[in-house]
């Protein structure tokens, strides 16, 4: 199969083009290496896709739209998995205009080109964080999402009703995925796991916020990769409608539809310190603070629709992922440093 994904030198599209090249496909991986975030580190995942010969990268922006349309004119994928995205919570309460441009922007770019090329499906990445601060939980995909707290949420709302839209008009199957804090290795530094990491090591104090009270559900990365490559199969139509209707959220109007993706196990976020700590073998220096602006108190998924698609639910157990994590740290902590 032949693969176009966006942001393959982030944290999910490296891992997600990672096992699709063992297992022999093709990938073009296209991404703006922004910095965002540290850029060695994006490198180095790029670095590392490169050792397989059917990689091939393309370092443009979303929002270039001759660049984009090149890169798919080339490819002609079966599928296309746009990751790329201004992500973040925090970071959009100071740069809003990023998040309006490279996921309103340059998503429609990639929603209106997949349709020119026609990709067989078409799945892109949402978030837990347009379910705001709803209180019903665990939350559902069939929930009402209509009171997002932030402008990243904001933009990945948009994004959904924008492809919802696009399905509609041009029959193109699309699948919004919505994420629940993933970790692992070779993950973000700008995440609240990375960061206690860091500072541990460095014997500096962590913040927590919401004095500790706030809770995650925390998805493993090689489980979020195996959950999208089993959608990948599953092209919203009503060939794959599911039989619990209590749970589909397959579109009346068009061939889309969003799905959780998470394990609906959270985690508080005091608990989830200590796992780091002992995974680091080091106490944490706490520093307890409110929580801030936009953050949501709880996320917590229900996986029912991911099981009914897939037959599958993240499993990994949070002491065995953050174990993974810090182990990869240890290595490739000098190296990212470095650059
Ligand atoms: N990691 C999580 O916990 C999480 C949770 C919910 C949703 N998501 C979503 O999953 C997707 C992948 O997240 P990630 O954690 O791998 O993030 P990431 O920041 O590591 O990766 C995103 C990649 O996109 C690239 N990029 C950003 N804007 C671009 C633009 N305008 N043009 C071209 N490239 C651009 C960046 O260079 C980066 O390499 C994002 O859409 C994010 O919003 C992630």
């Amino acid at each position: 199969m032949r693969y176009f994904i966006t942001g393959t030198a982030g944290f999910i599209g490296f891992h997600l083009a990672r096992r699709l090249l063992a297992e022999g496909h093709e990938v073009v991986g296209f991404d703006g290496l922004t910095p965002y975030y540290n850029v060695k580190l994006k490198e180095m995942r790029h670095a590392a896709l490169t050792q397989y010969p059917a990689f091939r990268p393309v370092i443009a922006m979303l929002e270039d739209r001759a660049s984009l349309e090149a890169a798919l004119g080339e490819c002609k994928p079966d599928v296309l998995i746009h990751l790329a995205a201004q992500a973040g919570v925090r970071y959009s309460l100071e740069n809003p205009g990023s998040y309006l441009s490279s996921n309103i922007a340059g998503s429609w770019n990639i929603i209106e080109l997949a349709e020119r090329f026609k990709v067989k499906h078409l799945m892109i990445a949402s978030t837990s964080s347009v379910y705001g601060a709803n209180e019903s939980i665990p939350f559902r995909e069939t929930d009402k999402a209509d009171e997002p707290l932030t402008i990243y949420a904001a933009t990945k709302k948009s994004m959904e009703l924008i492809a919802h839209c696009h399905a509609h008009l041009h029959k193109l199957p699309t699948t919004a995925f919505r994420f629940f804090t993933v970790y692992g290795p070779w993950g973000r530094p700008d995440m609240a796991y990375f960061k206690f990491a860091d500072r541990i090591l460095d014997g500096q104090p962590i913040e927590i916020y919401g004095e500790g009270q706030m809770s995650r559900d925390f998805t493993y990365i090689d489980d979020l990769v195996e959950s999208i490559i089993r959608l990948s199969a599953v092209i919203p139509g009503e060939a794959n409608r599911v039989a619990d209707p209590s749970v589909e959220t397959l579109s009346h109007q068009a061939p889309f539809r969003v799905v959780n993706i998470g394990g609906g196990q959270p985690e508080s976020l005091m608990d989830f310190v200590e796992t780091v700590e002992k995974a680091l073998g080091r106490r944490a220096i706490r520093q307890l603070l409110p929580m801030q602006k936009g953050d949501v108190p709880r996320t917590y998924a229900a996986p029912d629709l991911l099981r009914a698609l897939t037959g599958y639910v993240p499993q990994t157990r949070l002491a065995e992922g953050v174990q993974a994590f810090v182990d990869w740290y240890r290595e490739a902590r000098s190296e990212i440093r470095g650059g």
